[in-house]
């Protein structure tokens, strides 16, 4: 029997790296106000996440250029900038020093790292390249988002020792919705790829008190951490999945769930409460497959797999070096 490493060539977990291109979910919008600063650690790297006083919000390089103090702790947003706690050094949201109050001259060298951001759907998302490109692409504007059709967002969060692109995986692989989340029959799965766009459909028979129905899951990623899935057969959900590595081991993953408020549903009660939850308990189900699993470059695959395969060319694309995921 040949071992992992003669099949795949790959010793430990993950043969790609930890940190696509693409947009990361930074924050949700509603946890930074006016004037507020907070630190962040995501992507292996401390943050500093401010919104001015006018409300447009920006992500630095936690560390002060002057001599490093964190500024997330103790700094103060003034104006539009982030006064630095240890010597008062003041930093725009571009990264550039405004204003050293005991210096006659701002030194040419004195700039902080500042992240491109994209603020829309309730979401500050930081882009995220590995050799600092700007933007490829945009997200799009979720129908969801206030409107009153729509419940807000019910927020789970989870730290999951796995890398999103692995866990994702899931979308197109229709024969786990059978044997993990015990679903009747093992769901139809078609998959079209329009450049950063990858549209996952499946259909599939659900129980209900009331009998047999068929249930649909569209699933879209857009780049490699956000991504929407849209649930009918009983009542209209959709999910806004966001997933930050935080490191090059665990994964911050938030789901963000609405119900299309049809006959009064809602998502703190009743079917939809109990939609939620049952999509919570499919999570944890999830988890305990993708905090022990390894993925195989190669993997050995069956006629009645899903398209495994053209998910994972979709997905070499975020990666800056082809290591052949
Ligand atoms: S370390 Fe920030 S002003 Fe000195
Ligand atoms: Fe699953």
């Amino acid at each position: 029997m040949a071992s992992d490493v003669e099949r795949d060539g790959a010793i430990g977990r993950f043969p790609f790296p930890a940190y696509a291109n693409g947009w990361f979910r930074a924050a949700y919008s509603d946890e930074i106000a006016a004037g507020e600063l907070k630190p962040l650690f995501l992507l292996g790297r401390d943050l500093v996440l401010f919104r001015e006083a006018d409300g447009d919000a920006h992500v630095l390089d936690a560390h002060c250029a002057h001599l490093g103090a964190h500024i997330g702790y103790g700094g103060r947003v003034e104006g539009k900038g982030v006064r630095c706690p240890f010597h008062a050094w003041l930093w725009d949201g571009t990264g550039r020093c405004l204003d050293i109050p005991y210096g006659k001259k701002i030194p040419a060298k004195a700039r902080i790292r500042s992240w491109p951001i994209c603020e829309k759907n309730g979401l500050i998302m930081l882009w995220h390249h590995a050799d600092d490109e700007p933007p490829a692409y945009e997200l799009p504007d979720l129908p969801p988002w206030g409107s009153d059709e729509w419940s807000p967002y019910e927020v789970r969060n989870w730290k999951v020792r796995s890398r999103w692109l692995d866990m994702n995986e899931n979308a197109v692989d229709q024969v786990h919705f059978r044997y993990v989340h015990g679903a009747r029959t093992i769901p139809e799965t078609e998959v079209e790829v329009n450049g950063h766009i990858l549209s996952c459909r499946s259909r599939m028979k659900l129980g209900t008190p009331q009998g047999e129905v068929q249930g649909g899951i569209d699933t879209t990623d857009y780049g490699p951490a956000f991504q929407t899935v849209h649930l009918t057969g009983i009542i209209e959900t959709m999910m806004v999945n966001t997933s930050t590595p935080i490191d090059d081991e665990f994964t911050d993953v938030s789901f963000a769930y609405t119900v299309h408020r049809i006959d009064g549903a809602d998502a703190d009660h009743g079917v939809g409460a109990a939609i939620i939850r049952d999509l919570e308990k499919q999570m944890g189900e999830d988890i305990v497959i993708w905090e022990h699993k390894k993925y195989y470059r190669r993997p050995l695959l069956c006629d009645g797999d899903g398209p495994i395969g053209t998910y994972r060319k979709w997905m070499r694309q975020f990666f800056s070096e082809d290591r052949s995921v």
